[in-house]
């Protein structure tokens, strides 16, 4: 059976982006014709500036929301990463075979680098080797498949570059993952400035849908949404990136093709409009089960412990492996002890 795996990070509230470029397919999906395993990669919240009560409220939240977008423990592993010793003992290893040169080439540590020594902050080391221990998160689980957004993309690329290299040099041990995108909204962009991504990291408020904004909330920053001059509707992620914007989010919202969507609209307000409503009623039932399961922390909890149980034992077979296949001795065992001793 196919093996996928994806994460999503508890550095902010999670987004409309979030939802549309990788949970949704998590939930419709994957999790129905896969061995599926998500997680809440809470130790890569650690590589910019935080603050550990933020973490902590952010990943009991964020796991709550994978819940209640639809994951089914019975169907899927859902779990948090620091739970999983496996993650950093193969992150390391990784560390061994990947390069500096690869790391500074990629383009969301660069990108995050400049803005944090714009705060006026250090760079943490470990926002340079971050896709390092994302590549673990992958290649620990044997996955076929990471279902994630556009961004990620090139993430995924430097997990499977690894894998080529490790097996090639030590011996079989990882599976090579790909990347799957969604049809449309594989990219979401801040509807206040839609040439850049909506991020959950992001100050600006009014351009990003979050999962738990109320729908008169939702309504107000769809309605807001810079679009671009001229008055017909049309796809053309160049020329009218806010536009496009909206039409990716309709179709995505409503399962439809955002190039024909936009042959249906003669004004940017009718768009919005519908939009904005079509936001309203993909997250209504996630918003609903969410307060249910808010009043339920136990069942959230419980799901969490057995998920990172699960988790451990698939993937302690291929870190032992790789921990063998890299050099390492395995661990001495006990000597039996005589009886009567
Ligand atoms: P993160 O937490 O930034 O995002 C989680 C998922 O949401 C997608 N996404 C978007 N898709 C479309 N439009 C957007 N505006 C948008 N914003 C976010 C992301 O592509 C991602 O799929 N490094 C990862 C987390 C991670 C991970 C992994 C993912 C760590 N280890 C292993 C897959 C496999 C991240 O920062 O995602």
């Amino acid at each position: 059976m196919t093996r996928v795996f994806s994460g999503v990070k508890p550095t902010g509230h999670l987004t409309l982006g979030n939802y549309l470029g990788a949970m949704r397919r998590w939930t419709e999906v994957d999790q129905h014709r896969s061995d599926a395993v998500f997680c809440i990669v809470d130790l890569h919240a650690l590589t910019v500036d935080h603050d550990p009560a933020r973490v902590r409220r952010l990943s009991r939240q964020g796991a709550t929301l994978l819940l209640a977008s639809g994951l089914d423990p019975e169907l899927c592993t859902v779990f948090l990463q620091s739970h999983v010793d496996e993650h950093t003992r193969l992150s390391y290893l990784l560390e061994c075979v990947a390069t500096d040169g690869e790391m500074r080439r990629m383009i969301q540590y660069k990108e995050k680098a400049v803005r944090e020594r714009e705060r006026g902050g250090s760079v943490r080391l470990s926002l340079l080797t971050y896709p390092v221990l994302m590549a673990a998160d992958i290649l620990a689980y044997g996955a076929d498949e990471v279902p994630v957004g556009d961004d990620q993309a090139q993430h995924v690329e430097l997990a499977r570059d690894l894998a080529v290299r490790f097996n090639q040099r030590y011996g079989h041990t990882f599976v090579v993952p790909k990347v799957t995108s969604p049809r449309v909204a594989a990219r979401v962009m801040n509807l206040q400035d839609p040439t850049s991504k909506m991020g959950k990291s992001d100050d600006s408020g009014p351009g990003i849908v979050y999962l738990l904004d109320e729908p008169d909330v939702v309504r107000k920053k769809v309605m807001r949404a810079v679009t671009d001059s001229g008055q017909d509707v049309v796809y053309d992620r160049e020329q009218r990136p806010g536009v496009t914007n909206l039409l990716d989010v309709l179709a995505a919202c409503t399962d439809g093709n955002p190039e024909s969507l936009a042959g249906v609209y003669r004004s940017y307000g009718a768009l919005k409009k519908d939009t904005a409503e079509a936001v309203v009623e993909v997250l209504r039932p996630v918003q609903e089960r969410h307060r249910e399961l808010c009043a339920d922390p136990a069942y959230v909890e419980g799901v969490l412990r057995d998920g990172a149980e699960k988790a451990r034992a698939m993937a302690r077979p291929t870190v032992d492996t790789a921990y063998r296949a890299i050099g390492l001795l395995p661990p001495v065992p006990e000597p039996a002890l005589s009886p009567g001793r």
